[in-house]
């Protein structure tokens, strides 16, 4: 048995907000960087920040860490525990910020790796100011957190959503109709751009570019009649629409209206947020845990890693505050597709 050097620091992991592949990836690298290279002790935290707020949490061996590189979703849990939240029946509770640093006190944490998203990385700013030693690791197939070029889960839900509209071309070519899917990333479109393009997509709709029905009915009447058999309609699930109804059936009962050209309409849903990581979401997530714990080894705190310019980094958790990574409507692959006639129901 391999001998580790012995080192008197304990670090807990958590993984908070909606789950995606590589979290697993992500735990497995911050896990044995930490007790391989560091000899540090590691302690999994269920349940994201509900975890601490409980003292719910365990000694993550080195064997536990064995086979999960290739396993969807957390395991350790997650919830969107949001501990600065204030609640009206607040009244008596014990201040959940103040339960977390009395357990990451008792626990004699030196470090906390918080694996998430946004909200995530802005509760782990606002305990870094309370004096957690605490590191950000980003993550979601919404690829939307500030301040990093790519999150890990974004790539699998790419590789998940592609798939899932080749097949929709098969279908509807065979019944010559309209396709419609919703793909999630909350209020961003970069999972639609990425796997509309990848896709082939013919009218991607993003919640960054306005949109007019009635130009998404002249694009698809005009393929029509150029005897295009089909058409595969991409939305984002966070497009501007009525309240009650998804995305993808506003857009569906839109197209049949000003067209008349039978539509049909898919909801992909969790199926993004499932199953084995990518590639290269493994190695993203890697990548992320093992700088993670570098910079805790070497006692920087109060950060976020993140890949700039294909480089990992890292960056002051408060920098990001409440911004949010959209596509920018300069994005330069909104060019190319606008070249190839794509639409983007906007000209
Ligand atoms: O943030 C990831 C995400 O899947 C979004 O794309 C989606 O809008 C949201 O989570 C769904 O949240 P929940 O998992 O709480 O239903």
């Amino acid at each position: 048995m391999a001998k580790y050097k012995k080192s008197t620091r304990k670090i807990g992991i958590l993984t908070a907000g909606g789950d995606c592949p590589g979290i697993n990836a992500a735990i497995r690298a911050v896990g044995k960087t930490a007790i391989t290279e560091y000899g540090m002790e590691v302690f999994g935290i269920s349940s994201g920040f509900l975890g601490l707020i409980e003292k719910d949490y365990s000694r993550l061996e080195e064997s536990q860490l064995s086979g999960i590189l290739t396993f969807g979703g957390t395991i350790l849990g997650t919830s969107r525990e949001k501990p600065y939240k204030k609640d009206n029946s607040g009244e008596g509770k014990p201040d959940k910020p103040k339960l977390i640093k009395r357990h990451y006190q008792e626990m004699e944490l030196d470090g906390l790796v918080c694996i998430g998203g946004n909200g995530t990385m802005r509760t782990a700013a606002l305990l870094a100011e309370e004096g957690l030693n605490v590191i950000g690791l980003p993550k979601t197939i919404d690829n939307d957190v500030w301040g990093t070029d790519v999150t890990f889960g974004f790539d699998s839900a790419v590789w998940i959503a592609t798939d899932a509209i080749d097949r929709l071309h098969t279908t509807a070519n065979s019944h010559k109709r309209i396709m419609v899917i919703e793909l999630m990333g909350h209020h961003a479109g970069w999972l639609s751009l990425f796997s509309g393009i990848a896709g082939g997509g013919d009218v991607i709709l993003i919640p960054e570019i306005p949109f007019k029905e009635e130009i998404v009915a002249r694009y698809l009447l005009k393929r029509a009649k150029n005897k295009k058999p089909y058409s595969i309609v991409v939305v984002a699930e966070g497009i501007p629409k009525p309240k009650g109804i998804s995305a993808a059936h506003y857009i569906s009962q839109s197209i049949q209206k000003y067209t008349g050209l039978e539509t049909r309409e898919t909801i992909l849903g969790y199926i993004q947020r499932g199953g084995s990581p990518s590639p290269m979401d493994r190695i993203l997530a890697t990548r992320y845990g093992a700088h993670a714990v570098e910079l805790i080894a070497s006692n920087q705190f109060g950060l976020m890693v993140a890949s700039r310019n294909g480089k990992i980094t890292s960056f002051p958790l408060n920098e990001a505050g409440n911004k949010l990574k959209t596509v920018p409507t300069d994005f330069p692959l909104i060019d190319k597709a606008r070249k190839m006639g794509i639409s983007f129901g906007d000209k």
